[in-house]
């Protein structure tokens, strides 16, 4: 079984996750997978602390968090999907310390030729920006990028529009997976 990891880097319960959400649905509606949808503001996630070569000599992180829950579940995955607000015109620290500590898996190449795709979304601007953080992310990790997409919602909460561009992005990812 195919299977999506949706992670949501908004503190809230908000745009971000009904963007993710929907894309993740989206994906479930045209093919058969095993989706799970990690908010990560539930997990206790610390800073990588940049000890240089823990993870490069052992393909493993010593900090031990709950990001030792997402390692297995980050290398089970197929298809990764990354949500995250704009926040000063880039990620939330929320997903950059997942990403940051996402680092052994760099050394280990255990994201290569996974399918990915992003989302963000701002008040008004920087919504790229963010965008470009989380597909370097990919870029970096080697993975299959099938889009992303950066969401103005300027004082509203998401609403059709805006979940119809995160339908068409799981309708997208879909289409690539067998
Ligand atoms: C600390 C902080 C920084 C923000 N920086 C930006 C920004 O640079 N550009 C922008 O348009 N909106 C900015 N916003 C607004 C959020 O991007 C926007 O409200 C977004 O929808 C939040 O996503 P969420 O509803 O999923 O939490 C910021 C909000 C916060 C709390």
């Amino acid at each position: 079984m195919v299977k999506v990891l949706a992670i949501v880097g908004s503190p809230r319960k908000e745009n971000t996750y009904k963007l993710v959400e929907a894309v993740a649905e989206a994906v479930a509606g045209k093919k058969s997978v095993e989706t799970e949808l990690v908010h990560l503001a539930d997990f206790d996630i610390e800073h990588c602390s940049g000890c240089s070569d823990f993870c490069e000599k052992t393909g493993e992180c010593n900090i031990q968090d709950d990001m030792q829950k997402l390692y297995p579940m980050l290398k089970d995955a197929d298809v990764l999907i990354i949500g995250s607000p704009t926040y000063y015109w880039n990620v939330t620290g929320l997903v950059k310390d997942f990403i940051d500590r996402a680092n052994p898996l760099y050394h280990t190449e255990s994201l290569k030729g996974k399918i990915s795709a992003a989302v963000t979304v701002a008040e008004e601007d920087g919504q790229e920006l963010a965008l470009s953080a989380i597909s370097s992310f990919f870029d970096l990790q080697n993975m299959k990028q099938v889009g992303g997409i950066a969401v103005v919602r300027g004082d509203k909460p998401v609403g059709e529009a805006e979940l119809g561009m995160a339908k068409a992005l799981g309708e997208m990812i879909a289409s690539k997976l067998p």
